[in-house]
């Protein structure tokens, strides 16, 4: 939409006075990898992992599911959901680190394989916490006008990125992707976006630099207790920025969705938050692993499906990872 400026001056883009989430989708890899499975590529055990992150298995995908099927599995599952056809998105975001080639961008494939027409599309590289940055630009460019209808995707195949010999990261990270759609909306349904980086934290969780003619594969290298400590301390902070720059208080939110990369950084942050007992924490890891910018979307839909969350709560979800780069905001489940 253009509003008509006064004769000489500059016409500008005015959208939507709100945005929400329209529909979420996901698409899980369909390899089971259980701790046990785990441990014959690692010197660990079900008991520790379990203990020390929570999950018992993880996703990881076949050689026949790509970040394109995913994402495009997950996407036209949101688009469905929110009673669209693929021709109506004007943008598609898609959140990725494991889209292993540099151009065209994943959105754009995305695109073609939905068959959108012809969308601003474009890939975002902010690891963890992608999905909360997506939704945050997608949310401006409905209220600016620039787009009405965007298609936000996490999507990853971070077994491909991991060392299975790394005992430190191996039993982490698993593959998927989450989409949404966000759209106009009458009534106020995205929070502002907390987000940023810690710019001097940059090797703490990193993928070193693709180089012609390297024979090793830049798989990712993680420093763990530190990313653990940050989550615990910075990363709860931000997550208590978002209710307050949404002007919520903790007894007036229905769910939590974290990212889902330790079932321990969820309890610590839980009691930093003071969160009361009736908020519905999602607990996904136990049974995805950490599927990085998915995780947050596909935590949604789980619970979403499963009833313990319903259409129309409020939901508060923050993501932290490589980078560092962190992003969250309270958001009305679609
Ligand atoms: N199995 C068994 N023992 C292990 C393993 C393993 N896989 N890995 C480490 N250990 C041992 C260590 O050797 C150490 O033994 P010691 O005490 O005898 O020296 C002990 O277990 C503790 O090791 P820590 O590294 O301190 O383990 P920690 O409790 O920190 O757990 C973990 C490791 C799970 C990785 C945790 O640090 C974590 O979850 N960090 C956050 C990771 C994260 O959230 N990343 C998000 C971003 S991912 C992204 O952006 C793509």
């Amino acid at each position: 939409m253009t509003a008509t400026a006064p004769a000489g001056m500059l016409t500008t883009s005015q959208g939507a006075q709100y945005a929400r989430l329209l529909g979420v989708g996901g698409y899980r890899g369909s390899r089971v990898v259980d701790n046990d499975e785990m441990c014959t590529w690692i010197d660990s055990s079900d008991e520790w992992i379990r203990q020390r992150t929570g999950i018992v298995e993880r996703r990881w995908a076949t050689e026949d599911e790509t970040p394109l099927s995913m994402a495009a599995a997950a996407a036209r599952k949101a688009l469905d959901r929110a009673g669209l056809a693929a021709d109506q998105v004007d943008a598609v975001i898609c959140s990725t680190v494991s889209h292993f080639q540099q151009t065209p961008s994943l959105a754009v494939l995305v695109a073609d394989e939905l068959d959108c027409g012809t969308p601003a599309a474009f890939d975002i590289s902010a690891a963890c916490a992608g999905f909360s940055y997506g939704v945050g630009m997608a949310e401006s460019l409905v209220r600016s006008g620039a787009a009405i209808n965007v298609l936000v995707i996490g999507v990853e195949t971070l077994s491909r990125l991991t060392d299975l010999s790394d005992r430190s990261t191996a039993f982490l990270f698993s593959d998927g992707a989450g989409a949404v759609v966000v759209g106009p909306s009458d009534t106020p349904a995205i929070g502002p976006v907390v987000w940023g980086s810690e710019p001097g934290d940059h090797e703490v969780i990193q993928t070193r630099p693709w180089e012609v003619g390297n024979p090793e594969f830049p798989y990712i290298e993680m420093e763990g207790q530190k990313v653990f400590r940050w989550a615990t301390t910075a990363i709860a902070d931000k997550a208590r920025e978002c209710l307050r720059v949404a002007g919520l208080e903790p007894e007036q939110l229905d769910v939590f969705i974290p990212h889902q990369a330790n079932n321990r950084i969820t309890d610590s942050m839980l009691r930093h938050l003071k969160l009361p007992e009736s908020v519905t924490v999602s607990r996904d890891i136990t049974h995805m692993g950490n599927s990085s910018a998915a995780s947050i979307p596909l935590a949604m839909e789980a619970l979403l499906e499963s009833g313990e969350a319903t259409s129309g709560q409020t939901a508060l979800v923050i993501g932290f990872g490589a980078g560092l780069v962190f992003a969250g905001q309270v958001l009305v489940l679609p």
